[in-house]
């Protein structure tokens, strides 16, 4: 079974994470099928809007806590990943997500750089990058300030305090709370009304509202030299072995 798959609803690719057993937490295969996956995407001129969703109960539990105990070893935060974050940041086609159940690390701060985002009440967003010995990521550290303001950006990225639905909602990281059973629905129905818009107007609308990538590109740059050096930190590696072992 593949942990990301691709389908087609009409014109909107769907990229979905699967790996429900461990909460779709992402592997590094999974950053390049994502990577990939946007990729072709972006050249299909049958495709004209993105969307990712997860599975019920879970959107992506971040990375794979073993794969960054691996990462660590090999002294490397993997290409894969920061390929994905690029190719995210540079998307010509809009992409929007739907989020039930846990969205953690990379899970929350992907969405940072979507265009729409639908959630459920009990989602819960959080991202323990402090609490595990390291870093924001994903241009984080720079977009939530600017999406939510100083005081919740560092409640979420540097005190770890989650949010649920409503907080999202308050934050600016969703535009608006569905129920749990119409979340795909929803999701795929906005992505097909975004579809159904003049594609080269929308293609240059989105370009003006998020202006140009080069700040959010180098802040991905800057953060993963930061991350590289905690991946290795002895309380980074304690926060792994205590998350692999505490069944
Ligand atoms: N990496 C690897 N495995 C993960 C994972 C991750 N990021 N998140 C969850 N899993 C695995 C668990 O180890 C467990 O596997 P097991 O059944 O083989 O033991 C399975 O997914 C289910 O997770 P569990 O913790 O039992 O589910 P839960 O509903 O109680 O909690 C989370 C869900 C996501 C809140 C919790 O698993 C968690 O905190 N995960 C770590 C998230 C994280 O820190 N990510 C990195 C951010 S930078």
């Amino acid at each position: 079974m593949d942990a990301i798959t691709r389908e087609k609803d009409g014109p909107v690719q769907i990229l979905r994470f699967n790996r429900p057993d461990k909460k779709n937490a992402i592997t590094v295969a999974m950053y390049k099928a994502l990577d990939e996956g946007l990729a072709a995407g972006e050249q299909d001129e049958n495709v004209k809007v993105h969307a990712v969703l997860g599975v019920p109960g879970a959107f992506c539990a971040g990375n794979d806590i073993a794969d960054f105990l691996m990462a660590a070893q090999k002294g490397t935060l993997g290409e894969e990943v920061l390929g994905f974050l690029r190719r995210l940041v540079t998307l010509d086609k809009p992409i929007v997500a739907g989020v039930d159940g846990v969205a953690v690390g990379v899970g929350t701060t992907m969405l940072m750089h979507c265009d729409m985002v639908l959630a459920t009440q009990r989602s819960l967003f959080k991202t323990p990058f402090v609490d595990l010995g390291l870093v924001p990521e994903a241009a984080s550290s720079l977009v939530a300030p600017r999406l939510m303001g100083h005081v919740r950006a560092f409640q979420l990225l540097a005190a770890g305090e989650a949010m649920d639905g409503a907080g999202a909602l308050a934050s600016g990281l969703v535009n608006r709370l569905v129920p749990e059973a119409d979340l795909e629905t929803e999701t795929l129905k906005l992505a097909a009304r975004l579809a159904s818009r003049p594609a080269n107007a929308l293609r240059t609308a989105r370009r003006l509202i998020k202006g140009d990538p080069a700040d959010i590109l180098a802040r991905i740059d800057e953060e993963a030299e930061h991350f590289r050096s905690a991946l290795k930190s002895p309380e980074a590696q304690a926060a792994f072995l205590a998350f692999m072992s505490r069944k």
